[in-house]
């Protein structure tokens, strides 16, 4: 058998994580799961130690130095109601923050929709991000490509500059390292646990409600859907990971993809 890396999981799942491919170099995981989806079975997840060509959100590019953050696209392929399409955003984040917290005890938070964040000494600071492919068919979610990049051990002298907030590492922000293998088998773990759950008609909405730092805050919000950035109060989100605001004149636009910033940052 082939060893990697990632081949040893300690996993707790039945679907997730039982087929692994591994790349030191590949231009973008979510490419290639793409391109191999058909043969690829449910739960296939494709790492990688460096990518020449990530892909981040809004066509966004995403660059980290080698071997030193968690680089990964998870194959799933729920054949759910159309209805449940944006459960799959909802759990990967919450499979994530959970996990933080676990291994580092820190107040890792999402921003809506999907960035990796944690809140440290007035600051907030980004240390990863969620980029999900779906195909949907008729009213059917067919499959979803969950792309995952998170800063874990990348010294603070190597961070890259993110879009809008400050990027951060679980290295720079807790002083401590951890293998990149066991962080993906704690969360990928969780992730079955949250998709078994959105199997049986389970919504995540709760839970992803509480993780979301965007809520109750003042936002700007600029981005594909509106020629101008809109202003107003974020008061919720609904199933299918709407961001829904309020506008000064009172009217609630439901906000499906964009870049969010806060008033006053945190
Ligand atoms: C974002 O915050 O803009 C989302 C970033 C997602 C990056 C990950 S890294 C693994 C996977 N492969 C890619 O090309 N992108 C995602």
């Amino acid at each position: 058998m082939q060893t990697h890396p990632f081949s040893t999981l300690n996993l707790s799942t039945s679907a997730i994580g039982q087929h692994t491919h591994y790349f030191k170099s590949i231009d973008s995981t979510n490419r290639w799961l793409r391109e191999h989806v058909a043969e690829s079975p449910h739960g296939t997840v494709v790492f990688a130690g460096f990518q020449s060509a990530g892909r981040g959100r809004l066509g966004r590019q995403w660059v980290t130095p080698p071997d030193t953050a968690l680089l990964h696209s998870i194959l799933v392929k729920p054949n759910w109601p159309l209805t449940q399409s944006g459960w799959i955003v909802m759990i990967a984040g919450l499979a994530i923050v959970e996990t933080i917290k676990e291994i580092y005890g820190l107040p890792a938070r999402l921003k809506w929709p999907n960035d990796i964040v944690i809140p440290h000494a007035g600051t907030l600071y980004k240390v990863g991000g969620i980029l999900v492919d779906t195909h949907i068919e008729e009213d059917q979610l067919i499959d979803a490509i969950i792309g995952i990049g998170l800063n874990l051990n990348i010294p603070k002298a190597s961070l890259p500059p993110t879009a809008h907030l400050p990027a951060g590492s679980l290295l720079s922000l807790s002083d401590k390292e951890t293998p990149l293998a066991e962080f993906a088998g704690r969360s990928l773990t969780r992730l079955e646990a949250y998709y078994e759950r959105c199997n049986r008609r389970l919504s995540p909405l709760a839970s992803y409600r509480n993780a979301l730092i965007t809520l109750n805050q003042a936002v700007t919000i600029s981005g594909p859907s509106q020629d101008e950035p809109i202003w107003g109060q974020a008061v919720d989100v609904d199933e299918w990971g709407r961001l829904l605001v309020q506008l000064n004149d009172g009217e609630i636009k439901a906000i499906a993809a964009g870049d969010v910033t806060l008033r006053p940052v945190v």
